[in-house]
């Protein structure tokens, strides 16, 4: 289609927000165009399974009209407890062969029933060192009903759904058009409301994607049963005291008891993935997500899993359209936008 018609819009739908993004690409690389988010009332998306499509359809619809976007193919991602990635071994087969014998294998570690999940997989060729030697495969398994959905929630909101991608790998790909492909082995920590997606790349590829269910939710629904306020007000305290104001010191204290909870759960998430993704220690990582501004919750996390970190820049590399975008507002989604515009990248690539 002429003009942009095949450009790709991005939606990361997630538990607390939906992100709309648009990049173009230039002789100097990617180009944010437009960015827009809506709010969606809690209980609409949980664990990454949309529990309302017809609310989170409208707000889509919502979003799209306030962004003034003319694009029709969605990029979208899923993440939760739906979606499964466990790297295997196989022995080497021919090309046109993996798909089938990915599926045969499938069904030992996906945890849920096989005949509704949909399976996909990548080749890690950057871990398969030579000819006749055991294939590396990252096997992506989810729940159909939660791909069908996403397709529904999108198409109902007068769009298409051309990609659906998972919430990790799409932030894997922001962190590379930014940082490129580091020496060793690389986390990325995207702490959002509901989840927290825990990503570790190598040589360019994802070699362990896990989501774990806690995030900034997990803070506001302590305080709201710590304190009796309600969610909006528990929400809105945690807001006050991360960003220093002066607060109840019970507050405080709810929130450093419940980061101990959250560092447990990463911890727990890395330890797994030092156990059982066979790869070597992990040099740096890269922590992204709304709930990054809990105080001292990053060093804690640093702290408990013995590796340094840095807030990840999605700006680094990629640029932002002056005409339509202020300093201050790249400034203000830098911590919610990787996903949405890891997701953006997708058609261009190819
Ligand atoms: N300044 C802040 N201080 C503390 N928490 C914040 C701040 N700003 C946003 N948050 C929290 O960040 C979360 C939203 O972040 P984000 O947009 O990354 O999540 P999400 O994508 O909606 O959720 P998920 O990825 O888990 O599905 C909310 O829980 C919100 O309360
Ligand atoms: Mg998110």
């Amino acid at each position: 289609m002429l003009f942009g018609g095949k450009k790709i819009l991005a939606l990361d739908i997630g538990t607390s927000s939906i992100k709309l993004a648009e990049l173009d690409s230039s002789r100097k690389g990617w180009v944010l165009k437009k960015f827009s988010v809506v709010s969606v009332n809690p209980g609409w998306i949980r664990d990454g399974e949309i529990v309302d499509p017809t609310s989170v359809s409208q707000a889509i619809v919502t979003l799209v009209q306030s962004a003034r976007s003319k694009r029709k193919n969605v990029a979208s991602a899923l993440f939760g407890n739906g979606v499964i990635v466990k790297r295997i071994s196989m022995a080497p087969i021919e090309e046109n062969l993996i798909s089938e014998a990915v599926k045969w294998e499938a069904e030992q570690y996906i945890p849920f029933d096989i005949n509704e999940a949909s399976i996909d997989h990548h080749v890690l060729r950057g871990h398969t060192r030579s000819v006749g030697e055991n294939l590396d495969i990252l096997l992506i398994g989810a729940k159909q009903e939660y791909v069908y959905r996403f397709i529904e929630t999108i198409e109902s909101a007068g769009l298409k759904c051309a990609i659906i991608d998972v919430s990790g790998f799409a932030l894997a790909n922001c962190f590379e058009a930014n940082y490129g492909q580091l020496e060793g082995v690389t986390a990325l920590l995207n702490i959002g409301a509901g989840i927290t997606n825990l990503v570790i790349v190598e040589k360019g590829d994802v070699i362990f994607s896990r989501d774990s269910t806690v995030g900034g939710n997990t803070y506001t629904n302590e305080l709201h049963k710590a304190m009796g306020v309600s969610l909006q007000e528990a929400e809105s305290l945690k807001i006050s005291a991360s960003a220093g104001h002066e607060v109840p010191a019970e507050v405080n204290a709810v929130l450093a008891s419940t980061t101990e909870q959250v560092v447990d759960e990463i911890r727990t998430a890395i330890e797994f993935f030092v156990a059982t993704g066979g790869g070597g220690r992990i040099n740096k990582m890269y922590v992204t997500g709304g709930s990054m501004f809990i105080p001292s919750l990053l060093e804690e996390i640093s702290k408990a899993v013995g590796v340094p970190f840095e807030v990840l820049n999605p700006f680094q590399q990629v640029g932002y359209d002056a005409k339509a975008l202020t300093p201050d507002y790249i400034q203000q989604i830098q911590s919610i936008c990787p996903v949405a515009l890891g997701l953006a990248m997708r058609d261009m690539k190819e």
